[in-house]
C-alpha cells in the first residue's frame, strides 16, 4: 500500500517587512523591503515533505480570495495533494503579518481567515487519509479542538503524530502530551510548556525530558543555532545545528519538521532523522521567506557536510 504523510494545519500568505532591528512595544520604525511569500505552518511543512519529493497530504482550509487560489496552485507546484483543502468562499486567507530583522530574527502576528474555521469536516478528512499515513504531522494553528480530535483519531488507528506546538496557546491542553508520539518546541514554546528558560543545551535536555514525564513518547528540543535535544525512551542526545549564514528564521522551525518527517518516511533511525530535520532547518535560514529546500538541494548540503548516506525512496 503506498503511504504519504498527512499534514493538518494552516495555510497563509506571509506579508513580510524587513527592519534593522524588531520594534520596541508602541514605537514606530522605518524598513527595508516588503514582500509576499506563501507560508502558514501547516503549509510550509507540507511543502518541505512535497519539496524532498515524499507523498504528502495536506487538510486545511483556504478563503474565496486570490490568495486562496495561489496558496492551492503553489501546494500542487510542490507535489502537495491538495484535495483535501476547503476553498471557504465567505472567509478570506489566512495572513501572517512578519518583520523579519537583519540578525535573521522575526516576529509574526497570524490572522487566522479560514484556517480558524476549521471544524469536525476536516477532522473527517484527516481520519479518511489515516488507513494509508505513514505519520500526520500537526501545528497549534488551527482551533485546538480539531488539532485533540486528529491527535486521538491518529492514535485510535496506530498512525505516529508528531506536533509542533506552535504558536502556543494561553493554556496547552494536558490531554494532548498522551496522543504525541513526537514533539518538536523550539526554546520559546518549550520555555513557555515548562515554565523555566530553555536556553541552552543543559536546559533543553532538562526540558525534554520532563516533556517525556508529562506523556508525549519522544520529544526534541529546537534550540536554533545552537542545535537540538532529543529525549526518547531510551535515550537522550545532542544533535548539532548546521553552521550557516543566517538572512531570515522565518519557516526554519517548519522545514526541520518537513525535513524530520521525510527523514523517517524513509524509515531513516531518529537520529539520522534528526540530521535531515537539521539540514532543512539550516538551509530555511539562508534565504529570505519561508524557503524550503528541495530533494537536490537538501542531499547535496549533507553531501557537502559529509553526512549524505545515499537515500532513495
Ligand atoms: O512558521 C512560520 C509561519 O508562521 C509563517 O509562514 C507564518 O505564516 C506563520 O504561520
Amino acid at each position: 500500500m503506498n503511504k504519504s504523510v498527512i499534514i493538518f494545519g494552516s495555510i497563509n500568505i506571509d506579508l513580510v517587512t524587513t527592519t534593522s532591528r524588531l520594534p520596541l512595544p508602541g514605537e514606530t520604525l522605518i524598513g527595508q523591503e516588503f514582500f509576499t511569500v506563501f507560508g502558514g505552518k501547516g503549509a510550509n511543512q507540507a511543502v518541505a515533505c512535497g519539496k524532498l519529493e515524499i507523498p504528502t497530504e495536506l487538510v486545511g482550509r483556504v478563503g474565496g480570495d486570490q490568495f486562496g487560489q495561489d496558496l492551492l496552485a503553489n501546494l500542487q507546484e510542490a507535489g502537495v495533494g491538495i484535495r483535501a483543502v476547503e476553498v471557504d468562499r465567505d472567509t478570506s486567507s489566512g495572513v501572517a503579518a512578519i518583520a523579519v530583522a537583519a540578525d535573521g530574527e522575526n516576529q509574526i502576528i497570524v490572522i487566522p481567515g479560514a484556517n480558524g474555521k476549521i471544524s469536525t469536516a476536516e477532522v473527517s478528512r484527516v481520519e479518511d487519509f489515516l488507513p494509508k499515513a505513514a505519520m500526520l504531522l500537526l501545528q497549534l494553528e488551527i482551533p485546538l479542538d480539531t488539532v485533540i480530535a486528529a491527535a486521538q483519531a491518529a492514535q485510535r488507528v496506530g498512525v505516529f503524530v508528531i506536533l509542533d506546538p506552535a504558536p502556543m496557546p494561553p493554556v496547552f491542553p494536558p490531554e494532548l502530551y498522551g496522543l504525541i508520539d513526537l514533539i518538536t518546541p523550539n526554546q520559546v514554546e518549550a520555555s513557555q510548556l515548562l515554565g523555566f528558560p530553555v536556553d541552552d543545551r543543559a536546559s533543553a535536555t532538562r526540558a525534554a525530558q520532563e516533556l517525556c514525564q508529562r506523556g508525549v513518547k519522544n520529544a526534541v528540543v529546537k534550540l536554533g543555532a545552537q542545535g537540538a535535544v532529543c529525549a526518547t525512551p531510551e535515550d537522550c542526545f545532542f544533535i548539532p545545528a548546521f553552521p550557516v549564514e543566517t538572512v531570515d528564521t522565518v519557516a526554519a522551525g517548519d522545514a526541520f519538521n518537513g525535513a524530520l518527517a521525510a527523514g523517517l518516511f524513509q524509515g531513516l533511525p531518529l537520529k539520522e532523522a534528526l540530521i535531515w530535520a537539521a539540514a532543512g532547518g539550516a538551509i530555511a535560514t539562508t534565504k529570505p521567506g519561508a524557503y524550503l529546500s528541495d530533494r537536490a538541494t537538501l542531499e547535496d548540503f549533507l553531501k557537502s557536510r559529509n553526512h549524505f548516506k545515499g537515500l532513495h525512496l
